[in-house]
């Protein structure tokens, strides 16, 4: 059992702990206050609920993990974590708050790991006083479903702090990991959002509707979901950070987000966490 910390309940937090709780891990989730914390919660109480009817995970198991998770709004309760994992919004000067603030809190043999979509790693740890000890460790969404983990080094981070959080993800939670370098966008993203910012700007510009561009890629290239479906799912906002990562990281065009992607965000249309994004989610 790992005493592990999550930062953020959010989609991919709550994803995270769930994993984690079902495994047999004592997880602490923390969040900003209590009316987050109850939505967390309630995040990850209906997704165990869904595996339960579907017969992947027994109600018994189910119940024992749940009681396995606990949510604070105080970050001096992860005192006591071996590993956290942050997985807050991607605003750089937030994740260099919270790591700084860990690093007081947490025992110094602990493993401070990033969830980060983008942002290279060594930035995160800047106000760490021994970076050896910060990691990426990047899912993907649905957490419960996509198997891959990303693992990666900053030019700090210790070999053996990479070996732990490897085994973790793979012979622990039972995920696929692949090692990337520290660069904007690692291994999957630098070659995911370039793609989904093509096909906005294909949509945005008429060239196409996005119901064909969709049908396009699933029954022309067997992708479970189009780029503009996908977009929605990730988060538009989320696509948008990541973009604007990799255009900040590479200065090349094709990185560079669309004006109809910064206006959908701007405008809350961030896809199917708010119900709405290039396609209704409403009902
Ligand atoms: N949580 C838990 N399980 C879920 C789920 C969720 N949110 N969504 C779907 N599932 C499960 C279903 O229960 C179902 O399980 P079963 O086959 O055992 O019954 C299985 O996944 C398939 O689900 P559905 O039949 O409802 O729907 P689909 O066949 O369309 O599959 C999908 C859904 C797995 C999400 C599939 O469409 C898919 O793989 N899409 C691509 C997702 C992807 O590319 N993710 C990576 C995004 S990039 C990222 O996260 C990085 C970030 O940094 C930007």
């Amino acid at each position: 059992m790992t005493q592990l910390g999550v930062v953020g309940g959010g989609t991919m937090g709550a994803g995270i702990a769930e994993i984690a709780i079902r495994a047999g891990d004592d997880v602490l989730v923390l969040e900003r206050d209590q009316a987050a914390a109850d939505a967390a919660r309630a995040r990850i109480e209906k997704s165990i609920n869904r595996a339960v009817s579907k017969s992947k995970i027994s109600a018994d198991d189910a119940e024992q993990a749940l009681a396995r998770l606990t949510l604070t709004t105080s970050v001096s309760n992860f005192a006591d974590r071996e590993l956290v994992i942050e997985a807050l919004p991607e605003i750089e000067a937030l994740k260099v708050g919270f790591f700084a603030e860990l690093d007081k809190i947490t025992a110094p043999t602990a493993i401070l790991a990033t969830n980060t979509s983008s942002i290279p790693i060594i930035r995160i740890a800047k106000d760490v006083a021994d970076p050896s000890r910060v990691v990426g460790v990047h899912f993907f969404n649905p957490v419960p479903v996509m198997p891959l983990v990303e693992i990666i080094s900053s030019l700090a981070s210790s070999p053996e702090a990479i070996e732990t959080v490897t085994a973790y993800a793979r012979d622990h939670l039972g995920k696929k990991t692949i090692q990337a370098g520290d660069r904007g966008g690692f291994v999957v993203n630098a070659l995911l959002i370039p793609y989904l910012v093509d096909a906005i700007r294909m949509y945005e510009s008429g060239y196409a509707s996005k119901e064909d561009i969709d049908t396009g890629m699933v029954n022309g290239c067997g992708h479970p979901m189009g780029p503009l479906t996908l977009s929605d799912t990730v988060g538009l906002d989320v696509v948008l950070d990541v973009a604007e990562s990799l255009y900040d990281e590479f200065r090349q065009p094709h990185y560079a987000p669309p004006p109809l992607l910064r206006r959908m965000v701007e405008a809350g249309y961030l896809g199917k966490k708010s119900g709405k994004g290039f396609y209704d989610y409403s009902s």
